[in-house]
């Protein structure tokens, strides 16, 4: 097949693992016989220093017109001034409401190579394999802002049909799985945490009667998923939760380096990218973890190339990978056996010529 990618490497540590998933992807083009075609454009930071922009108009438009977008990481200390008349972030956040990629899918499942030098135990890491299912176009994160003097203020705003949307996908995915739904809210205090919970009981009622709701509140919620993480299923849950609790279930599979996410509109190109940050700290030093990177990537192939032999191949590359000890440091307690960025992707790229 032919297929057009947007690659957005942005800030820090995004251009460092995005280009060891793109290399993965022409990998996979050239073992399957697909012809993809990379086109790169600036997002972020690296926008604002070219244009004054962190997201220009050319960059969404490159996006609009492509088949998926690979997107790295933007934001750093550089442009962290309170006082800037644009932020880095605003960029991504233009990106993914302009191309209504509501639904932020972001499965977490521990390497069983990599459960015992978790930080919680491996009794309870075992049988982890949970999907969060965030909320990515709405919320306090869209809200109006305003300050004033002493007084700032940030509103939080949902709809009943965002709502009926991310509880759709939600619930299908439950039952492709456990058939077990848990939406996450805080209903006792935000009336918008109420409608939230009143419309995924209708939802569900209605249309999924095979599917077993529950509703937490997102304060137990952070406590489970330490306590119990192997309960959970799919979770759903609306913007702001969802950031916090994945950044809080990263934990679980060792590093923030290691989760991907996928955010998809109802039509239109989806959006791929690591979980994590820019990484300031460790940015141009080649020792950033490309598995997050390159685990979105396998999740492009599937999600919106629909090619499923593809995405397979690749995460059984990085299973393989993962269980030779192909490492950076954030995973390996011996600084000595660890590998570099590129090292990492150099041994995906020769797994997948040599397994599929
Ligand atoms: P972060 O995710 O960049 O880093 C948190 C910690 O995890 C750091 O110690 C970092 O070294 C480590 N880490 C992250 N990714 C890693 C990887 N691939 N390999 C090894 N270690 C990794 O979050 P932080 O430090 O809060 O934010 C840094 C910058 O990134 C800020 O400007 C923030 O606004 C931006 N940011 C951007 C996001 C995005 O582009 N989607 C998401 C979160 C933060
Ligand atoms: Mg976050």
């Amino acid at each position: 097949m032919k297929a057009k990618i947007a690659v957005l490497p942005g800030d820090g540590i995004g251009p460092e693992v995005t280009v060891q998933a793109r290399r993965v992807l022409e990998m996979v083009g050239e073992n399957f016989d697909h012809e993809f075609s990379f086109e790169e454009a600036h997002v972020g930071g690296i926008a604002i220093d070219e244009c004054g922009d962190p997201l220009p108009e050319q960059t969404l438009n490159l996006c609009r017109e492509s088949d998926a977008v690979l997107f790295g990481a933007i934001g750093g200390p550089k442009w962290d001034d309170p006082n800037a008349p644009v932020r880095p972030e605003q960029g991504l956040l233009r990106l993914r409401r302009g191309l209504g990629v509501f639904a932020n899918i972001r499965p977490v499942k521990p390497h069983p190579d990599l459960i015992d030098q978790a930080p919680l135990k491996p009794e309870l890491l075992r049988d982890v394999d949970l999907i969060v299912i965030r909320e990515l176009t709405g919320g306090i994160y869209f809200g109006h802002k305003s300050r004033e003097n002493d007084v700032a203020v940030d509103t939080c705003t949902y709809s009943v049909g965002e709502v009926e949307r991310i509880v759709r996908i939600a619930a299908s995915l439950a039952r492709e799985r456990e058939g077990r739904l848990t939406s996450v809210d805080k209903a006792n205090v935000l009336e918008t945490s109420r409608l939230w919970r009143a419309t995924a009981e209708r939802v569900v009622h209605d249309e999924f009667p095979d599917v077993k709701l529950e509703h937490v509140l997102v304060d137990a919620a952070a406590m489970h998923l330490l306590q119990k993480p192997d309960y959970f299923d799919v979770i759903v849950t609306e913007n702001m939760f969802g950031d916090i609790l994945t950044d809080e279930a990263s934990v679980l599979a060792g590093s923030m380096g290691l989760l991907p996410s996928a955010s998809l509109s109802d039509d239109g190109p989806g959006l791929y990218e690591p979980i994590h940050g820019s990484a300031p700290d460790i940015a141009g030093l080649g020792i950033a973890n490309p598995y997050a990177a390159i685990s979105s990537a396998a999740m492009l192939l599937r999600h919106s190339l629909k090619l499923d032999e593809e995405a397979d191949a690749v995460e059984r590359a990085v299973a393989r990978a993962v269980h030779e000890g192909a490492l950076t440091v954030d995973l390996v307690r011996d600084e000595r056996k660890s590998m570099t960025t590129a090292e990492v992707g150099d041994r995906v790229c020769e797994l997948l010529s040599t397994c599929t």
